[in-house]
């Protein structure tokens, strides 16, 4: 008797079932948690007072009880409960509450004159379900503040990798100031010299021919003691040479100069298409027997920049994509414009670049040609003035197929044009 006292007054409920489902007990708490007031509960079918019951759920927890004689637990979570009771005790006749968020247990067992029975256990877990509810919109925010960190740590990065580069950008800018200081002076005078040189040797051998004309035994052996037949020939060929060599040292010289004085020159409106033009008419020579040129203008507003600047990077990226086409291939220019930024794209149908490449490409001295034939500096000079006109290039390349140039630039510079020019130069 004492157990029965004891379990009536439990904080959770009780119902103890026979074999037909029928309620054969029914304790406090879950009379005074009762939606509606049954007078006689005990020897009623279940499912009569309780309809709610008739759910899949249900007849799998009998089934796994009665063909196991294990218990089982269940934590009722998408449909609250299994049977209806109120989540507060002793209301009123008529008056509602929400029903109880419930965990379940269902076992079997069998009392004194061995009759088998169900025991059905029911308790309030509001509390963990809120606590559950809690703990899962803590690791949704938690989740979403990791998602935040990540994505600044990827624009940490990204920041990171461009001051790297742009440090790396401002050393080798005062390094390439230095050589090209350097060697300015002594080339420019090698180049001058070398054009007199040019000249005298040809005054030198004209003399020679004419006097050959006048005859002469003497003169005869002393042409043939000194191989001057091959001389002649091969003088011209060495001064050809060497004043090619001079020229590309002076190439080289003005790209490094470019290279640390690009903010030279006043930021201004400029028709982007007029510069276009001008630098494939300069480049036309390096092109036409590599390359068809399309082009695909959109309008666009006039640009504020250094309009020089802007055609030499146009310069440098189309005379590389001329000298990827092996054969004969085309050279695409598109133009547009939106959301205040003007878009250029070079695209060609060169060799294209592997990814090791194109991660190297804006390195200064980053070249891929023939000793002699590329500098490497072309897209580094590049990467700086469109860095300067606060835009950004970026590249997209596939090996046998071709590359393609983006370059996004402001059409109005956030910095006053006199301070940006002057400030920087
Ligand atoms: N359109 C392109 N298609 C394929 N490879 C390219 C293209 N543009 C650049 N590259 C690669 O990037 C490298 C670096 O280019 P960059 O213009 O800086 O120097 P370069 O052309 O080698 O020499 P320079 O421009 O000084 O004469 C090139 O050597 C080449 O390997
Ligand atoms: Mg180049």
């Amino acid at each position: 008797m004492r157990v029965v006292a004891a379990i009536e007054h439990i904080g959770a409920g009780l119902l103890i079932l026979d074999s037909q489902l029928n309620i054969s007990y029914c304790n406090q708490f879950i009379l005074n948690r009762l939606p509606v007031k049954h007078p006689q509960l005990l020897g009623r079918p279940l499912a009569q007072v309780f309809p709610e019951v008739e759910n899949p759920n249900w007849h799998a927890m009998l089934k796994h009880v009665r063909e196991t004689g294990e218990p089982i637990q269940t934590v009722w979570r998408d449909t609250p409960y299994l049977i209806h009771l109120n989540s507060a005790a002793n209301l009123d006749d008529g008056e509602q509450t929400r029903p109880m968020q419930q965990a379940t247990i269902l076992y079997s067992f069998m009392d004194e004159l061995e009759t088998p029975l169900l025991g059905l256990a029911i308790f309030d877990n509001s509390s963990a379900v809120l606590a559950h509810d809690m703990l899962l919109d803590a690791l949704k925010s938690l989740k979403q503040k990791h998602d935040v960190m990540d994505t600044l740590h990827q624009q940490l990065k990204l920041a990171n990798s461009q001051l790297l580069q742009s440090e790396k950008m401002a050393a080798i800018g005062q390094l390439a100031a230095g050589v090209a200081h350097e060697i300015n002076n002594p080339i420019g005078f090698v180049a001058s010299n070398l054009k007199t040189l040019a000249d005298y040797v040809r005054q030198l051998l004209s003399l020679v021919d004419e006097m050959s004309e006048w005859g002469g035994l003497e003169l005869e052996v002393l042409k043939e003691k000194y191989d001057y037949a091959f001389i002649r020939d091969d003088i011209s060929g060495l001064l050809h040479d060497s004043n090619d060599g001079v020229e590309r040292v002076k190439k080289i010289i003005s790209s490094l100069r470019n290279f640390s004085h690009v903010g030279d020159e006043a930021f201004a409106e400029t028709d982007l298409h007029e510069g276009i033009e001008s630098t494939l008419n300069m480049v036309n020579n390096e092109i036409k027997y590599k390359a068809e040129i399309i082009k695909e203008f959109a309008t666009i507003p006039p640009l504020e920049c250094i309009g020089p600047q802007i055609n030499q990077v146009i310069m440098n990226l189309l005379v590389n994509a001329a000298q990827s086409i092996e054969g004969f291939g085309s050279i695409t220019l598109r133009t547009h414009s939106s959301e205040g930024e003007v878009c250029i794209e070079i695209e060609d149908t060169g060799s294209g670049m592997t990814p090791e490449i194109t991660k190297r490409i804006f390195d200064p001295f980053f070249t891929t040609k023939a000793v002699g034939k590329g500098t490497g500096l072309g897209l580094s000079l590049s990467f700086n003035i469109i860095e300067k006109h606060h835009g950004r290039i970026t590249v997209s390349s596939t090996p046998g197929i071709g590359s393609c140039f983006k370059i996004h630039l402001p059409i109005r510079q956030p910095l006053v044009p006199a301070i940006a020019a002057g400030g920087e130069a």
